[in-house]
């Protein structure tokens, strides 16, 4: 299924440089956008460059990922502030500390918390308002970390997981009303979120996952890899026998 032409289109998570670049890219093709962050006032800046360069329509929405009661009002908010919208682009996130969320209930909280829950909430309630349309789409960023649990990261990767079951489900439930649920698994992407880790390896420009997620988009995509040889590289790494697996240092 190939999705509609867009109009406007909601980012949330605005303030990650991936976002950005999804950001730049989509207005590129004429889309406006609604830019959703935490203290949203601090992307006036991002939002001016927008609407000079690609002369679309960029408004600026308070968004949290944790405030759950706040996800059943967020399609009208949209409406509200911008007009008619058709997709959704998500990509919140955040990687907790692997040792300390061990030891810290609020670190590992956050994360799954954030990662799982705040973003499936919020999309849930998004998916509601684009049933009834019959019409657009959702983007949502989770991880190759989601594919299979490792001692490195297993509590963000847990998140990302479960994330990737919901948008599975969701992509099923809304097909019938022509709604169209991409999954995007990025490897290492250079962005505060990973810069200065050690072991990185692959690392790609938050410019190139942008114009991947986009392609793949226009071509209806339903679980992309990014960039491409990740696919691969997590087919290996998912079909290693167990008690290999679970004596290996990953
Ligand atoms: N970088 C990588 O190597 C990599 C690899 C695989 C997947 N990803 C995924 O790609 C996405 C973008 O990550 P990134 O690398 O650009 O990292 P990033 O710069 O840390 O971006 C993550 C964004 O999520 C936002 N966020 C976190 N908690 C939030 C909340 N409660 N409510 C609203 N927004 C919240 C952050 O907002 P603030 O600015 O307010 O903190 C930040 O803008 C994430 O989903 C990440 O898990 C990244």
């Amino acid at each position: 299924m190939k999705p509609s032409k867009t109009s406007r289109a909601l980012i949330l998570g605005a303030r990650s440089e991936i976002a950005q670049a999804l950001a730049h890219q989509l207005a590129s093709e004429g889309v406006g956008l609604v830019l959703g962050a935490r203290r949203c006032q601090s992307l006036q800046p991002v939002a001016d460059d927008l609407r000079l360069r690609h002369q679309v329509d960029v408004d600026l929405l308070e968004f949290d990922a944790l405030d759950l009661d706040a996800h059943a009002s967020l399609a009208d908010r949209v409406r509200d502030l911008a007009g008619p919208w058709e997709l959704v682009v998500c990509v919140v996130g955040t990687l907790p500390d692997p040792v300390r969320s061990r030891s810290s209930s609020q670190e590992a909280a956050v994360a799954l918390m954030t990662n799982f829950t705040g973003v499936s909430v919020c999309l849930g309630q998004l998916a509601n308002d684009l049933e009834k349309r019959q019409e657009g789409g959702i983007i949502c960023l989770t991880s190759v970390a989601g594919d299979r649990g490792r001692q490195s990261n297993y509590v963000y990767g847990a998140a990302k997981g479960g994330l990737n079951v919901f948008l599975q489900g969701l992509r099923n439930r809304l097909v019938s009303a022509k709604v169209h649920v991409m999954t995007v698994k990025p490897g290492f992407v250079d962005t505060p979120m990973t810069r200065g880790m050690p072991g990185l390896f692959l690392v790609a420009a938050p410019e190139a996952v942008a114009r991947d997620i986009v392609g793949a988009w226009h071509k209806g995509r339903n679980v992309l890899y990014t960039p491409w040889f990740w696919r691969w590289i997590l087919f290996i790494i998912r079909w290693i026998p167990e008690p290999i697996f679970k004596r290996m240092s990953l």
